[in-house]
């Protein structure tokens, strides 16, 4: 999207605050100084994002994986949630849910509500018109409907994580109020959110995959990163051409934010391949990201998911890669709306990918040396290869089921 563009996130951002009844709104018109907070919040956590990533991760496909070896099924979004949870509190605020009580257990369900009642109101449901408009669509929410758990989650990040709201004071000249409420804006609606719109649909995709994608890339993870977790990092993702590539083409078939409002802060054009637009200061422009990725101009067949689209040559693709509301080769910085993660998402995603992968192996070589294929047969690993005749199914439901 064009830089001379104003961004919403003021608007939305107020919105937001309905935990808080609307208060501590003051310092949020300067947005460059939040989008800087925030870049800078996560500069702070890259030197503990990677562990904290592959710590909880391997907990998460422990818990599903037992859970399928007892019951045969996990409802394994539930258990990625909690994942998210805690690896965002622990690698972003510094703080970690299990020392309170308040937010251990509660943490994700208060998220989802927080969000789903900012949500609602946009969200398209096309059933029993003109009811949806008139009673779903037409109003805010009551903020008393999730106060009780925004406070919760207030007083945690209060508490537990002083170093970033210091920093925020501190660097940034907010107030201890505008950190808190604008780190849980960063957790809850940027980060939680916007992974557990994504990691579902890559999961899926990669589960239900019939080309042999999955053989192909358990075969580049076995080869470049071996089946250990320990020499993980960012650097070592930048030879998987093959599993960067599916991550950025699941980003580009299934952007998870789909729209971006923005108010044109100047007088410009907008150019298209064939046409010129003339944009006038103040007025309301929506980028619908599908369309933008589905560009025949751009994509050879862009409406087919294609795994190796951006191996190679193809790289060259990632200038019209949108996802995060800037093409992949751009910075985001305070001058840009660009999404403040874009790397830390895609490589964040491509080692959840490689991580799963070693799993898969590492399971399926325990059940070939004990000799206990059937019984392994219904882990989330063996039933996600189609190696001992498992296999894995995503339902409607993110449901993990063993047969
Ligand atoms: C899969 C996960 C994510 C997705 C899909 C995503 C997507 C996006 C998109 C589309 C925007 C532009 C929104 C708009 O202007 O309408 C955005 C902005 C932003 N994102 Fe992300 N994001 C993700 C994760 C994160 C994480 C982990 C952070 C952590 C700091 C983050 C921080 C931000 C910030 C601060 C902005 C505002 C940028 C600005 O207004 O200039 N995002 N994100």
């Amino acid at each position: 999207m064009p830089r001379n563009i104003d961004n919403p996130r003021k608007w939305i951002q107020a919105r937001t605050m309905l935990g808080k009844g609307f208060k501590g709104l003051k310092s949020i018109d300067n947005s460059r100084t939040l989008k800087n907070f925030s870049l800078d919040i996560l500069k702070r956590s890259s030197k503990v994002w990677v562990a904290e990533l592959q710590a909880n991760l391997d907990k998460f496909f422990d818990t599903v994986e037992s859970e399928i070896s007892t019951n045969g099924t996990s409802s394994f979004f539930s258990h990625l949630q909690t994942f998210l949870f805690y690896f965002l509190c622990k690698s972003l605020l510094g703080a970690d849910p299990a020392l309170d009580p308040a937010v251990a257990n509660s943490g994700p369900l208060t998220i989802n509500l927080w969000l789903g009642l900012q949500l609602l109101p946009t969200v398209p449901v096309l059933a029993f018109q003109p009811l949806v408009e008139i009673f779903l669509h037409s109003y805010t929410y009551p903020s008393a409907l999730v106060s009780g758990g925004y406070q919760k989650l207030y007083r945690f990040i209060e508490q537990h994580g002083k170093e970033v709201v210091q920093r925020g004071e501190q660097e940034f000249g907010l107030s201890a109020s505008d950190s808190i409420n604008n780190l849980i804006f960063t957790l809850g609606f940027n980060a939680f959110g916007g992974f557990s719109l994504f990691l579902p649909t890559l999961i899926g995709t990669i589960a239900s995959d019939k080309t042999g994608l999955q053989a192909r890339l358990s075969d580049e993870v076995k080869q470049i990163c071996g089946s250990s977790s320990s020499g993980l990092s960012f650097d070592s993702l930048k030879g998987m051409e093959l599993v960067n590539s599916v991550v950025y083409e699941t980003l580009r078939m299934n952007p998870p934010v789909q729209l971006q409002y923005a108010r044109a802060r100047k007088d410009f054009q907008l150019a298209s391949h064939d046409s010129a637009f003339d944009i006038k200061k103040g007025e309301l422009l929506c980028g619908y990201q599908p369309m933008a990725m589905r560009d025949s101009n751009v994509f050879d067949e862009p409406e087919s998911f294609k795994p190796d689209r951006f191996v190679g040559k193809g790289k060259e693709l990632l200038n019209y890669l949108f996802w995060s509301n800037g093409p992949q080769t751009g910075s985001p910085t305070e001058s840009n709306k660009q999404c403040a993660a874009k790397d830390f998402v895609t490589m964040s995603a491509s080692l959840i990918v490689t991580r799963m992968f070693q799993r898969i192996d590492r399971t399926c070589r325990r059940a070939l040396n004990s000799g206990k294929e059937k019984k392994e047969r219904n882990t989330f690993s063996t039933n996600f290869l189609p190696i001992h005749g498992g296999w894995f199914r995503q339902t409607g439901g993110y449901l993990v089921s063993a047969h």
